[in-house]
């Protein structure tokens, strides 16, 4: 069987699978010369058929990573993710949602689901246009599946792994509702046994950091950790007021998501060592750094 997959997401691309084995990958980015490009990768399917010597109607099945998400139908360069009118409307809305719905009920069962709905219904069209893209651009009218952000993270992690029996993990920031989610291999049939819902998402607190410290949030996170090596051990218990993990669990117990985050959390650290960081983010001249003992 051949299988088209398709990334859609930040850093989107495709790749070809032939009973297994990989024929070609490739990231937008590569072929647009735009860092992390998001998007729908029209450039990368062309190039992965063209390097696999293969054309559409060779193709038995697409499949394309997350159920929910955005529609961008031309691959864009990835911007700095928590300004506002950078990812559209819809992206700012949904946004917005999440940080206001968190503020006013600090994230209890009925607004995750209110949160979860309002993303499913402001990406409900991505489907059909990526059905009608397949189509108009490569006469392709064949399978087509949507799978799991999480599950699309542990099949590309266990596939590659050459293990039969494994478990699965993926932790990021978010994707299709969770942030992370465990399953128990078996043969390559998987079982979902544990996932963290995307409020409680402790890599989204990554993303809030960086962007504080003026770096590019959802770019810049493996900066930030580098450095942290080279800090003090100042903000921890800070941080563990907004999340922490207690009773075998990740929870996010500052009330707060996405920009009302971002906003307390720049009013803590204020508070917390008498800065006065203005409008803005933090400036990185603001962060001492101090060099690491040997
Ligand atoms: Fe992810």
């Amino acid at each position: 069987m051949i299988v088209l997959g398709i990334s859609d997401s930040i850093t989107s691309g495709a790749a070809i699978v032939a009973d297994g084995r990989v024929l070609a990958a490739v990231h937008e980015e590569r072929l647009n010369r735009q860092k992390m490009s998001l998007g729908f990768p029209a450039a990368s399917i062309s190039e992965v058929l063209r390097i696999a010597s293969l054309q559409m109607k060779d193709i038995d099945h697409v499949t394309v990573a997350t159920n929910s998400l955005f529609w961008i139908p031309k691959p864009v360069k990835l911007e700095d993710y928590f300004r506002k009118s950078r990812g559209g409307q819809s992206r700012d809305l949904f946004l917005a949602s999440g940080s206001l719905l968190a503020k006013w009920t600090g994230g209890n069962e009925l607004s995750r689901e209110v949160y979860h709905q309002v993303k499913s219904f402001l990406t409900r069209t991505r489907r059909s246009h990526i059905k009608e893209t397949l189509s108009s651009n490569w006469g392709y009218s064949g399978e087509l599946s949507f799978v799991n952000h999480h599950l699309a993270h542990c099949a590309s992690a266990y596939f590659t792994s050459g293990m039969r029996d494994a478990t699965a993990i993926s932790l990021d920031g978010a994707g299709d509702g969770a942030s992370s989610h465990v399953y128990n291999v078996r043969d390559g049939v998987f079982r979902l046994i544990n996932k963290v819902d995307s409020y409680d998402s402790i890599g989204n607190y990554y993303a809030y950091v960086t962007h504080l410290c003026g770096f590019q949030a959802h770019k810049h996170e493996g900066k930030i950790t580098g450095l942290a090596a080279y800090g003090k051990n100042s903000y921890a218990d800070l941080l563990r007021d907004f999340i922490r993990y207690e009773a075998g669990k990740i929870r996010n117990v500052g009330g707060c998501f996405d920009w009302s985050a971002i906003k307390k959390l720049q009013q803590k650290i204020g508070d917390q060592f008498s800065l006065k960081p203005g409008a803005g983010r933090w400036s990185v001249r603001q962060c001492q750094i101090e060099p690491a003992t040997p």
